[in-house]
């Protein structure tokens, strides 16, 4: 049995996924893996390549190179090897991912790399279908929910500090789009597991939701830990 447990949180688009994931990650020296960096590298690609349609891209996908690497424990987005985690959240790539993400092609080769990265346990990933479809049989599932209003606040702060110009209304609706985009699409969308813990971090802190997250892994880990000993 493996030691770390694997760690699935979903939710829609700024719903504090990955500040919580990347916390929580830390906290309990787990690898956290960030799969909308991986669609957001794609849609990169796309928009510098053009987009091709699924039958084409099938043919094509292998030789994109997406991967996420560590550099002195920062987590660093890469494609065909070029650093590419600051333009990954440009408005562009933003208004443009969903539509990239429904493809079926993309989804299966991405989904791929994920599963083999986190296939050894020890891990917390972030995204749309993790609990759903990419680990189903995760021992822990969080579905993080927040208004949208709350969530465009917390968006745009990144944007502003991104050095791109936005309003807080304009951040609003995309966010709005893009989750119906996500819910509605007939691969993998995004969906709550049935047996996910959903959290509404609408007036939570990030350290309490880590937290609260945190007692909910140790209690299953010394629950795994108690059944092997006996
Ligand atoms: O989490 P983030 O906002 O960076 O995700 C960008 C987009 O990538 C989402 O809006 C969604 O379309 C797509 N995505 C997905 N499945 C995931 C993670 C992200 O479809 N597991």
């Amino acid at each position: 049995m493996k030691k770390k447990i694997t760690i699935a949180i979903d939710g829609p688009s700024a719903s504090g996924k990955s500040s919580t994931a990347k916390l929580l990650a830390k906290k309990l020296n787990y690898i956290y893996i960030d799969t909308g960096a991986m669609y957001r590298a794609v849609t990169l690609w796309c928009l510098e390549n053009g987009k091709p349609d699924n039958k084409e891209f099938n043919k094509q996908i292998k030789s994109i190179n997406v991967s996420i690497v560590y550099e002195n424990s920062v987590q660093k987005t890469l494609l065909n090897r070029r650093d590419v985690s600051k333009e990954i959240r440009s408005l562009d790539v933003t208004a443009n991912v969903s539509q990239v993400a429904s493809m079926p092609s993309v989804r299966e080769y991405l989904v791929n790399i994920q599963k083999r990265m986190g296939e050894n346990g020890g891990v917390v990933l972030d995204g749309r279908d993790i609990g759903t479809v990419v680990f189903p049989d995760a021992e822990l599932k969080i579905f993080l929910v927040a208004s949208s209003r709350s969530r465009a606040e917390r968006r745009l702060k990144e944007v502003r500090e991104g050095g791109e110009v936005a309003s807080l209304e304009e951040i609003e609706q995309d966010l709005i789009q893009r989750d119906k985009l996500d819910s509605s699409r007939e691969h993998s969308p995004l969906r709550k597991a049935g047996d996910a813990i959903e959290l509404d971090t609408s007036n939570l802190t990030l350290e309490s939701q880590v937290d609260k997250i945190y007692e909910y892994a140790r209690l299953i880990t010394e629950s795994r830990q108690r059944k092997n000993e006996n």
